[in-house]
């Protein structure tokens, strides 16, 4: 693919911003990829990337054990940035001296900088930046200049302009780093000589083109389950090969009120897909009778999707490949595998590789999520599906404590409807970036007319996160969620309490199972 041919190297060091540096290249239309330190320079001279960017990372570079670079990358010729701890290893590894202080620097940090350095080329020499380190170059390396300064590091920003080495101790691509983006431009268009060829309109026309070949003649099945990735996934491939797709929607019945339907009609009625909806929700229901273990109930939701699948795949004969929407950051995560398992997530969906297929086809694993959206709407996804909240895998089965019953399910598919609709009422779309109703295991007396009762309670979970890893809870104004817990009682049926989540992840989880 010609696009790819100026590509930039992320190399992990493992710091807590890796994906979002890598996020941030590709917003400026250079494609990127993000590889382990331990990548050698023969490799990567032999993929011909033109630069490398060294994340942070958590250690020092004078611990025992930590990470350094193959030190060959810095005779490749190949422009290098280094941040944070990256730009202390460069510092380090090519003959200057990192420190310890006694103060950690951390936030929002005003510094000085060069503007007729190759960096802070039409920046302000003014500036703020965000900065999170106890380290710091004490001594630069020879041939370098020192580009920026705060009162604090004396080292903020150096650069040798004859190498094309630069090297930051803030972090750029942070919001808080008002002109962050603009040093990373720097770096790539005028040290790397990038073109900002990356766009997703020629992915697209290219990954068309790719399947086409790939494909030829022969079947490919895909398990659509109505979200963005295989969704767009899908897409591709239909524009690609047409009917020669053929897509299986197992509705497992956990699905939000009307969400099967909709995806029924969009991928039938205005794509023309060949779609086959499993309705299977007696299936899933009878697996999960007498079960309320959270994991439990994920695992075996996850196995009853794949057996639906699989049983359904049989009747087809026989089908050559496999199309998954496995997206960027799923490549990246599965690749450190250094995280505790919290909750067995993309549990629904991940096909076992031994079904019998001659290949699998993954269209969207080069892409993070704004990209595979922006692909999405180039091909006319309709909008509400496009920008759709994160709904995880095993869906509301995970949204109601303990026991899934069909009667419980009815019960949280009308609160969780009334509490979508309240949100576009007042147009709150854009205040929380995932919102939903959990039923609780949880009842409770209340009392109504003259009468008492004893019914659930319904919990409502609204979040702001940009990552899904971090979260905060959602001010959601009183009177909506007032309004919200009237039309609950009053519609519902079965509920006489409504409740609002304020605890941010951590310690609580986005869902509650
Ligand atoms: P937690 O609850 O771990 O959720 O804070 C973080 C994000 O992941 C979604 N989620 C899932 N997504 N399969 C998925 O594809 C799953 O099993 C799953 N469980 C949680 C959750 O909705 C939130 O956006």
């Amino acid at each position: 693919m010609e696009i790819k041919n100026e590509k930039i190297l992320i190399m992990d060091f493992g710091g807590q911003y890796s994906q979002l540096i890598a996020r941030r290249v590709r917003e400026c239309s250079v494609y990127c990829e993000l590889h382990s330190y331990k990548i050698t320079a023969e490799e990567i001279k032999a993929k011909g990337y033109m630069g490398i960017i060294f994340t942070g990372g958590p250690n020092s570079t004078y611990d025992e054990n930590a990470p350094v670079c193959d030190p060959e990358i810095f005779k490749l010729g190949i422009p290098v940035l280094g941040i944070c701890y990256g730009a202390q290893l460069m510092a380090q590894t090519l003959g200057g001296k990192v420190k310890s202080s006694d103060t950690k620097e951390y936030g929002k940090t005003e510094i000085e900088c060069n503007t007729s350095s190759l960096i802070f080329h039409a920046a302000k020499p003014k500036t703020v930046v965000w900065m999170s380190h106890t380290d710091y170059i004490s001594e630069i390396p020879h041939g370098f200049k020192t580009t920026a300064i705060s009162e604090g590091c004396p080292v903020v920003a150096m650069e040798d302009i004859k190498r094309n080495f630069f090297a930051l101790q803030f972090h750029p691509e942070v919001q808080h780093t008002q002109e962050g983006m603009l040093y990373l431009r720097n770096f790539l268009y005028n040290a790397c000589g990038c073109t900002a060829a990356w766009r997703m309109s020629s992915f697209a026309k290219n990954t068309i083109k790719e399947l086409k070949k790939q494909i030829g003649a022969k079947k490919v099945l895909c398990a659509l389950s109505g979200g963005v990735d295989s969704s767009v996934a899908a897409l591709l491939v239909h524009k690609a090969v047409g009917n020669q797709l053929t897509c299986i929607f197992v509705d497992h019945g956990f699905l939000r009120k009307d969400e099967g339907d909709q995806v029924e009609s969009i991928f039938r009625s205005k794509f023309n897909m060949n779609l086959i909806r499993v309705n299977a929700q007696d299936r899933f229901l009878s697996k999960l009778a007498g079960v309320s273990d959270p994991e439990a109930k994920r695992k075996l939701i996850g196995e009853e999707f794949i057996r639906v699948f699989e049983d359904e795949a049989k009747k087809l004969g026989k089908i050559e490949f496999l199309c998954q929407g496995t997206i960027y950051p799923d490549v990246v995560e599965s690749g450190t595998g250094e995280a505790a398992v919290i909750k067995s997530h993309h549990n629904v969906g991940g096909l076992p590789e031994d079904v019998g297929f001659e290949g699998i086809i993954e269209p969207l694993r080069d892409l993070f999520k704004d990209e595979v959206r922006q692909v999405g709407l180039e091909l006319g996804i309709p909008e509400q599906l496009v920008w759709r909240q994160p709904f995880p895998g095993p869906g509301l089965a995970i949204r109601i404590m303990g026991e899934v019953t069909a009667d419980k399910l009815e019960i949280l598919r009308n609160a969780d409807a009334i509490m979508r609709e309240e949100f576009s009422a007042n147009d709150l779309g854009k205040s929380a970036d995932q919102y939903f109703a959990v039923l609780t295991d949880t009842k409770s007396v209340g009392v109504m007319g003259d009468g008492r009762t004893y019914e659930y309670t319904i919990a409502l979970r609204a979040v702001t996160t940009s990552d899904f890893m971090t979260a905060d809870w959602a001010r959601i104004p009183y009177d909506v969620l007032e309004k919200i817990s009237n039309r609950i009682i009053n519609e519902v049926g079965s509920i006489n309490r409504v409740v609002y989540d304020i605890t941010s992840k951590p310690p609580a989880t986005i869902e509650w199972e």
